[in-house]
C-alpha cells in the first residue's frame, strides 16, 4: 500500500493548483482501506486557499471514510516538508491511534522523511474535552 501512496501522491502533486505561491503539493490518504488524493488549491484571495492534506481528508469523507491509516505527501522542497499545524489537527481528527499513522513526506527527487501522527501533533485535541 505504501508504494501505491507514493505513486499516487507524485503524480497527483501535478494537478496542484498554486499559480501564487508556486508551492505545489500532493497528498494521498489511506482511510477506511482506499486511497484518496488531494492538491493545494489556492485562490487569488489568498486566505482562502486549502492545504493538499486536507483537501485528501475531505475527499475522504465524502466518500464515508473516516478512519484514517496512513499519509504520503510530495511536494518539490528539498528536504521535504512536513504538514503545516491546521493539516496535522484535522488528520488528528480522524486518527483512533496517532501513534500508529505514519505521515511520510517525498520529492520527485526520491528523498524521503517520516513520523508518526503523534510525534507531529503531541497532545493533540481530540475532542474529547468537549461538552
Ligand atoms: N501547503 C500544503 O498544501 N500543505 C502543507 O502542509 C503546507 C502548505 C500549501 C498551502 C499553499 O498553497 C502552499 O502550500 C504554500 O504554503
Amino acid at each position: 500500500m505504501t508504494a501505491e501512496l507514493e505513486k499516487r501522491a507524485i503524480a497527483v502533486h501535478g494537478a496542484a493548483y498554486a499559480p501564487y505561491s508556486e508551492f505545489r503539493v500532493g497528498a494521498c490518504v489511506q482511510m477506511n482501506g482506499k486511497l484518496f488524493d488531494g492538491v493545494n488549491v489556492e485562490n487569488a484571495s489568498y486566505g482562502l486557499g486549502i492545504c493538499a492534506e486536507r483537501s485528501a481528508v475531505f475527499s475522504a469523507v465524502i466518500a464515508g471514510a473516516h478512519e484514517l491509516a496512513a499519509v504520503m505527501v510530495c511536494t518539490d522542497a528539498s528536504p521535504p516538508s512536513s504538514p503545516c499545524g491546521a493539516c496535522r489537527q484535522v488528520l488528528y481528527e480522524f486518527a483512533r491511534d496517532p501513534a500508529a499513522v505514519v505521515v511520510t513526506s517525498i520529492n520527485p527527487a526520491g528523498e524521503r522523511r517520516s513520523w508518526t501522527l503523534a510525534e507531529l501533533l503531541p497532545d493533540g485535541f481530540s475532542g474529547r474535552e468537549l461538552p
